[in-house]
């Protein structure tokens, strides 16, 4: 085989799914993993593709047979084995060849690697890519971070490969350093969020309606056809009406109350936190997470308390009102996201494309929905201003808020836990409110640490009448 046009390096089963897709695409790729025995594997798997890949087994004849300058793609696990192979790797390349981190990085790693990368005059990029194994095979959605000059030499490899919508490739340039990063780790926590979402709607159904799974999927299925349509969705309803082969049970209902979690959720809200732009309703999905891996202790609360949760009843709460609920939900959980976006984007310099983030994500990523080609239109049309404000979405909100205030306050009344669901009315709540309390708050802080306030009638900073007579006792 001639030299190949990029490399990979990790075979693990996004790695491979890239590498395969890569060859699909008519480009020849050059593959290496850690664990040699993996290389034939893989090359077998790779089946007619194989003319166009070559596995070594050698880090040295893996770069050897790059054409130059060389491209190589990172797909080993997040943290500390990406600086392992870049240490490894660097000493073997030429000082234009580039090393592409495509794995789930945290950003703040993917801003170090570009600074030493550029400090060492040697070209980089971090990738987002969603999509999961499927779409790693035949289509990703890429959030790319670098240079553009470093994502100009590879563009064509990665829109190549990347999902497309309605003919338009779903890879695209973020921004400088960890930008791709960033954007990807803000599609995770949205994704952690519309998950929760749907998980809730389903425990309405299934514990305070008396729903059995198929019931559910059908239900799925059937919002699938309507504004919520959406990759989730379409799994939610597939899942349901699965059955497990051993048992002959609803897949579902033998599957285990513990949802694991990788961290990109939970750095989602860690940055919010750091920028002071909230994601409660990311937020509520991170703690749900935490909550039901807690199992020993919900074990003991239910033993504790007993259940004291209600039927509810098809007069209180309808599957139309839970379809609005998700809308609604849906709509307020991405206007914090893109929020986030916003304030990264300008606190780190970057310029984030934010119509381009929501179009990107309109195929092949997990959140892929038809309602991001809606939210490209409104944050195309009002640049800056929260989703949920956006004429278009205004009206979405009015027309589907009441679903929510409904699903979340019967649900609640009868106690079943909807943490997501509330946090996204609190948040619309709140969002709407011209006068808060934290006048009250306001007045604590004056108090008890002298902190000063703000007036309503006049500027400056002032304190209130308690500073003397309580300090002076
Ligand atoms: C994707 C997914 C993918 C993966 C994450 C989330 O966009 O393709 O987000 O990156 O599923 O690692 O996993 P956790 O739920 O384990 O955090």
């Amino acid at each position: 085989m001639s030299a190949a046009e990029i490399g990979v390096i990790g075979l693990g089963t996004m790695g491979a799914m890239i590498a395969l897709n890569i060859a699909d695409n008519g480009f020849r790729v050059a593959v290496h993993n850690r664990t040699a025995s993996r290389i034939p594997e893989f090359m077998a798997q790779a089946g007619d593709l194989a003319e166009r890949v070559s596995g070594h087994a050698e880090l040295s004849d893996f770069v050897a047979a790059l054409a130059k300058p060389r491209n190589i793609i990172l797909m080993v696990p997040a943290g500390e084995a990406v600086d392992a192979q870049i240490a490894q790797l660097r000493p073997l390349l030429d000082s234009d060849d580039m090393i592409i981190d495509a794995g789930n990085a945290n950003f703040h790693d993917t801003q170090r690697r570009a600074q030493d990368a550029e400090a060492d005059g040697v070209p980089f990029l971090g990738i987002g890519v969603s999509g999961g194994a499927e779409g790693a095979r035949f289509g990703p959605s890429i959030m790319g971070g670098g240079t553009s000059a470093a994502w100009g030499r590879v563009a064509h490899i990665l829109e190549a490969i990347s999902a497309k919508y309605e003919g338009t490739a779903c890879a695209t340039y973020m921004g400088a350093g960890g930008a791709g990063h960033f954007v990807k780790t803000v599609h995770n926590g949205i994704e952690y969020a519309d998950m929760q979402l749907i998980a809730e709607a389903y425990g309405v159904m299934r514990d305070g309606m008396g729903m059995d799974a198929a019931a559910c999927g059908g239900v799925f299925d059937r919002w699938n056809e309507g504004p919520l349509q959406s990759y989730l969705i379409e799994i939610s309803g597939k899942v349901s009406a699965a059955t497990d082969t051993e048992t002959g049970q609803p897949m579902l209902d033998v599957i285990l109350d513990r949802a694991g979690q990788k961290g990109t959720g939970r750095w989602t809200v860690i940055e919010s936190q750091m920028l002071g732009t909230p994601v409660p309703v990311i937020e509520a999905a991170v703690v749900a997470r935490n909550m039901s891996a807690a199992r020993d202790l919900r074990l003991s609360g239910a033993a504790a308390f007993g259940d004291h949760a209600k039927t509810i009843g098809q007069d209180a709460l309808t599957l139309d009102d839970l379809e609005r609920a998700l809308i609604a939900g849906k709509i307020l959980c991405y206007a914090q996201g893109f929020d986030l976006l916003d304030k990264a984007s300008a606190d780190y310099g970057w310029a984030l494309p934010m119509a381009d983030i929501a179009r990107v994500w309109r195929e092949g990523c997990i959140i892929r929905s038809a309602m991001l080609n809606d939210m490209a239109s409104a944050l195309a049309d009002t640049p800056g201003q929260n989703l949920a404000l956006a004429p278009y979405f205004q009206n979405v909100i009015i027309k589907n808020v009441d679903g929510l205030r409904k699903v979340a306050t019967v649900a609640m009344a009868a106690g079943h836990p909807v943490p997501a669901l509330a946090s996204a009315l609190n948040y619309f709540d709140t969002l709407t409110s011209a006068r808060t309390t934290a006048n009250m708050l306001q007045a604590q802080r004056d108090y008890f640490g002298a902190h000063s306030f703000e007036r309503t009638d006049r500027d400056g900073a002032h304190y209130g009448p308690w500073l003397d007579q309580h300090l002076q006792g």
